[in-house]
């Protein structure tokens, strides 16, 4: 098990090298680098990310690591390889001295998945235009879990000797977009939602998280998701914030028109609390002013807040919920009993 992650430890990393290699290589990577000048990366913070390209072609990486039988089936079991399908659809047999796999990235620019020692785990890679999908991950393999990662942890961690916080957005893009502009506390999370094992991967090496989603309806979707994952793991000296962006917007667009000064000050300024944030998106379309209202808003919240450890923060929640609805703490415990009873 053991000497298998190993080796595929050793296959990443000299597929990223290739990967690098070829994104130096001006016989294939003129469009490439346009692309990332157009997107406003500086050679610098590619080489911080490591970013790289897979050439177009089918076997690039296979011809330039599995040449033998074995290899190829261990760039399989990396992710970096396919196996072919024979024309009913079944797995192609192995036979010798014929090819069986081909490139699982081709035509990509490369962005390489580290873990939290730096070594390179898996890929994301995006068209250089506007095919689908715009985005590839590598799937799931014996040393990359994506419910257990983030991209760009590492590269903060190395550019950080503290996180005071860390903001998690969407894509890799925005992730490095806001390196570009200074900002070097971003990670995402990898094509998945934000679940339990992101938030308590973040919390592990800060105090302070900041969801900064894409400011359309996946976007809003995503902080809600990520703000149910998050409830569990508040506890004194956690804090958690919520930047909702302007329609249309990602982190990676705002702060190349703003910069990342005042990326940083909107934050600050306009960073929801997860109070704030919790009662806003509970209380929308709710008047609280009718009786009605305020019961809606109590069956609603209940469920929601009885997610907290229990501690001073979530005494203060309830108390929150108390003074909005008007109901006294004892007869939200009763309300939240009812409804955990119903589901
Ligand atoms: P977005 O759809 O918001 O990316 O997906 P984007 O901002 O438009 O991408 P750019 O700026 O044009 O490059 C955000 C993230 O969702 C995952 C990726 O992790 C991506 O970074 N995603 C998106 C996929 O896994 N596959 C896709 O086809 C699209
Ligand atoms: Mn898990
Ligand atoms: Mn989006
Ligand atoms: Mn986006
Ligand atoms: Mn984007």
């Amino acid at each position: 098990r053991q000497q298998e992650s190993q080796s595929l430890y050793q296959l990443t990393e000299k597929a990223a090298d290739f990967y690098r290699e070829k994104l130096r290589d001006h016989s294939v990577s003129t469009p490439a680098i346009t692309y990332l000048k157009n997107r406003g990366l500086s050679g610098a913070v590619c080489k911080e990310f490591g970013i790289g390209l897979a050439p177009p072609g089918w076997d690039n990486l296979l011809t330039h690591l599995g040449t033998s039988a074995e290899k190829a089936e261990q760039l399989e079991l990396a992710g970096l390889a396919i196996r072919r399908q024979d024309s009913d659809g079944n797995p192609a047999k192995t036979e010798p001295g014929k090819r069986h796999h081909y490139d699982r990235f081709r035509n990509r620019i490369m962005f390489p998945i580290r873990d939290q020692r730096g070594r390179t785990i898996a890929f994301g890679g995006r068209v250089l235009g506007d095919d689908k999908p715009k985005y590839l991950n590598s799937p799931e393999t014996p040393i990359f879990h994506k419910g257990r990662e983030l991209y760009g942890l590492w590269e903060a961690r190395q550019a950080n000797r503290e996180l005071k916080r860390l903001i998690v957005v969407e894509g890799y893009m925005d992730v490095v977009a806001l390196a570009q502009f200074g900002i070097r506390c971003a990670v995402a999370t990898l094509g998945t939602a934000c679940g339990e094992d992101h938030i308590q991967l973040a919390f592990r090496h800060t105090g302070e998280i900041v969801f900064c989603f894409d400011g359309d309806k996946a976007g809003r979707t995503a902080a809600r998701r990520a703000l149910e994952s998050a409830l569990p793991h508040m506890q004194d000296g956690r804090s958690l914030r919520f930047l909702l962006l302007p329609e249309g917007e990602d982190p990676d667009t705002l702060v190349r028109q703003i910069g990342g000064e005042r990326f940083d000050q909107l934050i600050d300024e306009q960073g929801r609390p997860l109070e704030d944030f919790l009662f806003d998106l509970l209380g929308e379309g709710i008047n609280i002013q009718t009786m009605d209202g305020r019961a809606r808003l109590s069956k609603a919240a209940a469920p929601l807040l009885d997610l907290l450890p229990a501690g001073v923060y979530r005494q203060l929640m309830f108390q929150q919920l108390a003074r909005r609805t008007g109901l006294e703490q004892d007869m939200l415990e009763e309300i939240i009993a009812a409804e955990k009873a119903r589901s």
